[in-house]
């Protein structure tokens, strides 16, 4: 039976969405990257194995216990013994392309105070090596939350222009190591989400916090997210004219930034809440794309944010300035948007960092889609097409890729394993919003990739190892990885052009 309907007659599809739902392989253009996508604190474990240093969130996670029950990263999927078993699961699902990021403790474990740390070096040799004879295209994150603790000891890491320095060093060595052979370089994973829960709710390492959060120990300014958003967009700067000037004419790679590229629609039709609509994105992906892009940050932000707002030189405008060659979109979910400069807002609308808006999951007692495992995302399909379209716009259809998407199945424990391996909900989330993408693709959109996020469970930051976002079941015990029915559906999808399961 076509997918939907076996979906719907099992009860609980997400009807409310008239999504195309048999998309095909073929629906996309044939040197499509079909992939998926992990990072090396949520995956790796081996924490202090070969050399590896304490990362901010090694010693976060030992002070203050971080998801739920105390769960951390220490063995998390360990893959770092593991990845062969995991490169093969990849192979198996007749996957071209595969994300992961390099730990950065694990390749220089004093930043740029230290040697090069030859085991790690070593250890995403035998990656990237083994991805490429399985004919995977390796796509490489260099900074996706975890780095050196002794940069926050040293000189407190994002907040000082020194942290600059250490990533580009950090950058340097792999382009290096790895340049001949990797392709796609990702220079920091999703500045704006970093700096919202580094720096503005506190939650995660190094715990510093803005108004009106206030309740971590330290920091309590609203100006500390806008410097450490300034020396990330820096730091990437840096590091893409290093890589365009010394490296790409040799190694004829590209290299991009990812952003967390929520859709927000605007909750009513008045105009006020239509710029809202806008200011969020200006304030969210656009506070990372447009100083990649156009080398300064969103006029709006600009508007109300006035001289709080740090400034590029003009030299830093120049090589901010299409510093990417492609736009990575991790999309999760859309919500509506409220206009909070007029009228009031309850929670964190009237905050300047947070553009004045506030955003809603519901209107007039209607969810706008079903609710995931995390709080306030929510599975609604049209928003792939229409940030896809909303970004092709903006940046004059630079070439796209979608290094996530994913479901997160409400807090499911283990001892419903069925529950968790007939993963019937995510196979529908997956189906429609690539039904989504195809269709902004089919009007023109320069999309040449997707990933699903995750290849298996893991680490899930603050939230511990049960909401789970992936294609494979990791057994915590045994750490077995089981495939569940999702990878039946991708694999049938990109082998048979099929989406019947
Ligand atoms: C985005 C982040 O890049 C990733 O680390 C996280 O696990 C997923 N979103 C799901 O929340």
């Amino acid at each position: 039976a076509p997918l939907l309907e076996t979906c719907n007659n099992g009860g609980g599809g997400f009807n409310q969405e008239k999504e195309e739902p048999h998309i095909k392989r073929s629906d996309f253009p044939p040197g499509f990257l079909f992939g998926a996508a992990t990072s090396a604190y949520q995956v790796e474990g081996a924490y202090l194995t070969d050399g590896k240093s304490l990362s901010n969130w090694d010693v976060f996670c030992h002070s203050v216990g971080c998801g739920p029950n105390g769960e951390n990263g220490d063995i998390a999927d360990d893959h770092y013994h593991l990845f062969l078993q995991d490169i093969e699961m990849i192979h198996s699902l007749s996957l071209n392309a595969y994300r992961f990021s390099i730990s950065w403790a694990r390749i220089l474990p004093r930043g740029r105070f230290g040697e090069v740390n030859p085991a790690g070096i070593m250890f995403y040799n035998k990656i990237i090596d083994t991805l490429i004879l399985k004919g995977i295209e390796p796509f490489v994150t260099l900074f996706h939350e975890d780095f050196p603790q002794e940069l926050e000891d040293r000189y407190g890491s994002w907040l000082n222009p020194e942290m600059q320095e250490d990533f580009v060093r950090l950058a340097e060595i792999c382009f290096s190591y790895f340049g001949d052979r990797v392709k796609y370089w990702i220079t920091i994973n999703e500045p704006r989400m970093f700096t919202e829960f580094a720096y503005e709710s506190g939650t995660f390492p190094p715990s510093r916090c803005s108004e009106p959060f206030g309740k971590c120990l330290e920091g309590n300014s609203d100006v500390e997210p806008l410097i450490v958003m300034h020396n990330l967009l820096l730091a990437h700067g840096r590091a893409a004219k290093l890589y365009h000037e010394d490296f790409k004419p040799k190694q004829n790679g590209s290299i991009g930034i990812v952003a967390h590229c929520d859709m927000f629609e605007p909750l009513t039709d008045s105009e006020l809440d239509r710029e809202a609509a806008k200011r969020a994105f200006a304030f969210n992906a656009g506070w990372v794309l447009d100083p990649s892009i156009f080398g300064d940050y969103p006029k709006e932000m600009h508007e109300y944010l006035g001289s709080e707002l740090p400034s590029f030189s003009l030299d830093e405008k120049n090589f901010m300035k299409n510093s990417i060659d492609f736009i990575g979109i991790n999309h999760y979910t859309t919500t509506y948007t409220k206009d909070c400069m007029n009228s009031g807002c309850s929670t964190t609308g009237g905050r300047a960092i947070r553009g004045f808006l506030d955003t809603i999951g519901e209107r007039d007692g209607v969810l706008i889609g079903e609710l995931t495992g995390l709080e306030g995302v929510y599975v609604v399909p049209r928003g792939m097409e229409e940030i896809v379209n909303h970004i092709k716009i903006r940046y004059d259809n630079k070439p796209m890729y979608i290094t996530e998407n994913g479901y997160s199945s409400p807090d499911v424990h283990e001892e419903r394993v069925n529950e968790i391996l007939n993963d019937v909900k995510r196979v529908e989330f997956h189906s429609k919003y690539l039904a989504s993408l195809a269709k902004s693709i089919r009007t023109g959109a320069d999309v040449r990739g997707y990933f699903v996020w995750s290849l298996m469970d893991s680490y899930e930051w603050l939230v511990g190892y049960n909401v789970r976002y992936g294609l494979h079941y990791v057994e915590r015990q045994t750490l077995r990885r089981i495939p569940k029915l999702s990878t039946r559906w991708y694999k049938n999808f990109l082998t048979n052009d099929s989406n019947i399961l």
